[in-house]
């Protein structure tokens, strides 16, 4: 019998590094605890929380009319991106697919994590399809890629965030637009999503290849004109910079990698310099109902050290805290409740 063009490999595939994973992690000396020594200095607890705080909620979404998670298992997923379904490593998808194997096999691309001399490399394509396509998020149109570390250009997990966050920006109230902070912006979707809903948006990457995908998302949706100022910078040294030229944000989103280069090298760990960038986004964070969302994704912490730690730098404001994990529901079978995929940890905080 001829085998399927995407037969499942053998579940003990390494997952592959995220898009700025370094093989090298940046350390200080060795702590007899073993616990990695924060790089930068540690800020002071400022005085008593008094933001409401809820832990443990999960933001699901059963994705919308261009994305759906189909099935899961066996160190797998399979999602519909627009009108291509693609097959790529999922590590938490640890049980059983619930498909017949002919709908993995039909898929139009997988994520093979082969290196091969020419092309892509790491997908296995079928015949006619292409590396990029369109499709749509809240109505806007974003182009979606096969990249070398496994993403398409999009985390459909992250609606949840960009629907709260359009809320809350188009509920704005004020002589100005409201002002939308976007650091690790990867390639737009938010910073597009913040536009449309009326914001003036920094977008900030350390990727001059995510910041041209970005741009090119916003002319696809005809916003060519909505202020998005692109920015090509390392997270970190741009909030700093900003604290000192006195800008405050309406509303600020965190998307950091687990590790991460600036584009001058700077060396960025979410472990060792958490606390540092959430007490620069406190410090830009405008007074009253202002926002801040963070996502952490692939590290070696729960959800409540997530919490703790933004609690501990925005928590003495009033306003709410809530934490818990993104996750997809499966809806590729009609007849069974879809399975929760659990892709990443959240924070996030409202001032009142
Ligand atoms: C893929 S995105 C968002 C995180 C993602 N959701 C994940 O899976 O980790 C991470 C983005 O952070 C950017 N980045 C990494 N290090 C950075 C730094 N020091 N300053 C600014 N952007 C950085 C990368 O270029 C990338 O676009």
């Amino acid at each position: 019998m001829a085998k399927p063009p995407f037969a499942p490999k053998p579940p003990s595939r390494r997952p592959e590094p995220r898009p700025t994973e370094s093989a090298r992690e940046p350390r200080g000396p060795a702590r007899p605890s073993g616990a990695a020594a924060p790089k930068r200095p540690m800020p002071a607890v400022l005085g008593p929380r008094r933001a409401e705080e809820q832990v443990g909620s999960l933001l699901v979404t059963d994705g919308w009319d261009d994305y759906r998670l189909l099935d899961m298992g066996e160190g797998e997923k399979l999602e519909r991106y627009g009108d291509l379904v693609v097959v790529r490593p999922e590590p938490q998808a640890m049980g059983p697919r619930r498909l017949d194997p002919s709908a993995w096999a039909a898929a139009g691309a997988a994520f093979t994590g082969d290196v091969e001399e020419d092309g892509p490399g790491r997908w296995r394509t079928a015949e006619g399809i292409g590396t990029a396509w369109e499709m749509r998020v809240m109505g806007l149109p974003v182009v979606c890629r096969l990249t070398a570390f496994r993403h398409v250009g999009i985390f459909a997990e992250q609606i949840a965030h960009w629907t709260f966050m359009a809320e809350r920006l188009k509920a704005h109230r004020g002589p100005d637009k409201p002002r939308l902070l976007n650091l690790f912006g990867y390639t737009g979707v938010a910073s597009i999503v913040a536009a449309e809903a009326g914001a003036e948006v920094t977008h900030v990457d350390a990727s001059r290849k995510s910041v041209a995908w970005g741009r090119e998302n916003q002319a696809l949706a005809g916003l060519d004109a909505a202020p998005i100022r692109w920015i090509v910078d390392d997270a970190v040294k741009f909030a700093e910079r900003d604290i000192r030229r006195g800008k405050r944000y309406d509303g600020i989103l965190l998307d950091p990698p687990r590790f991460g280069r600036g584009p001058e090298g700077e060396v960025w760990s979410l472990e060792a310099d958490l606390p540092h960038l959430l007490d620069l986004t406190r410090q830009l964070l405008a007074p009253g109902p202002s926002f801040a969302v963070l996502t952490a994704y692939a590290i070696r912490a729960s959800f409540l050290s997530i919490h703790e730690v933004t609690a501990d730098l925005l928590g003495h404001r009033p306003g709410t805290i809530s934490s818990g994990e993104l996750a997809v529901r499966e809806t590729g079978d009609p007849a069974r409740p879809g399975r929760l995929l659990a892709t990443s940890m959240y924070s996030r905080f409202i001032g009142a």
